[in-house]
């Protein structure tokens, strides 16, 4: 496991209705007011996050950190768009947020998730298994390419990245990391 033991007073628990202010207030600090502009907040934008995947890092009824995952297809395969992932500044560095992404990864591995996409750091996220992925994945907007990563659970997406509905009906698995077709 990478990084310190989160603290122990901290329970990991999933996301609630009840959350959503304390989890709002923990985004607008992290990320600012230009967050709407950027691709994945946009996308997001009217989807509800899945709260089977989504949680808090709570500490005394305190909710001090977030992550959120929201349905999408890839390439006409079930994924999750992972994020926003976010620690209040005050509980920084302790653990907490590759605590959260950890549990994320976790939770979404019992769902028909082929992979998590997000657009993020990849020095933050390559230790928990996510791979650049350049332009594999094609984004319905700007996005830093280099940022853009996927991590692989039954097997790797490529394609368009649409806001869709998951099939009723889980698709034939994909083999586990499948190589991107060649062209
Ligand atoms: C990124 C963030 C969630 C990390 O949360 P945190 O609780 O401070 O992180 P942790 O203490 O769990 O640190 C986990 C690891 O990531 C590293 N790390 C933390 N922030 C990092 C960053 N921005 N870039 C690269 N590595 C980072 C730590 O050194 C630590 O490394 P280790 O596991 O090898 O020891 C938090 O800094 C944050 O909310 N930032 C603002 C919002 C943001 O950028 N979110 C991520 C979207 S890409």
């Amino acid at each position: 496991m990478h990084g310190r033991p989160p603290p122990p007073d901290l329970v990991i628990r999933p996301e609630t209705e009840n959350d959503d202010d304390a989890v709002e207030a923990i985004y607008r600090v992290a990320f600012g007011p230009g967050r709407y502009s950027r691709t994945a907040y946009r996308l997001r934008e009217g989807i509800a996050h899945d709260p089977r995947v989504s949680f808090v890092a709570d500490r005394s009824g305190l909710v001090i950190g977030a992550i959120r995952q929201t349905a999408v297809m890839v390439g006409g395969r079930p994924a999750y768009l992972l994020g926003p992932l976010a620690v209040a500044e005050t509980a920084a560095k302790q653990g907490i947020g590759r605590t959260l992404l950890t549990r994320s990864i976790e939770a979404a591995a019992a769902t028909m998730a082929d992979a998590l996409v997000l657009v993020g750091d990849p020095a933050f996220y390559a230790p928990s298994g996510f791979e650049q992925v350049w332009d594999e994945i094609v984004m319905p907007g700007p996005v830093e390419r280099h940022r853009l990563m996927q991590r692989p659970m039954r097997g790797r997406v490529h394609g368009r990245l649409l806001a869709d509905p998951w099939p009723e009906v889980a698709p034939e698995p994909l083999a586990p990391r499948e190589a991107p077709a060649a062209t």
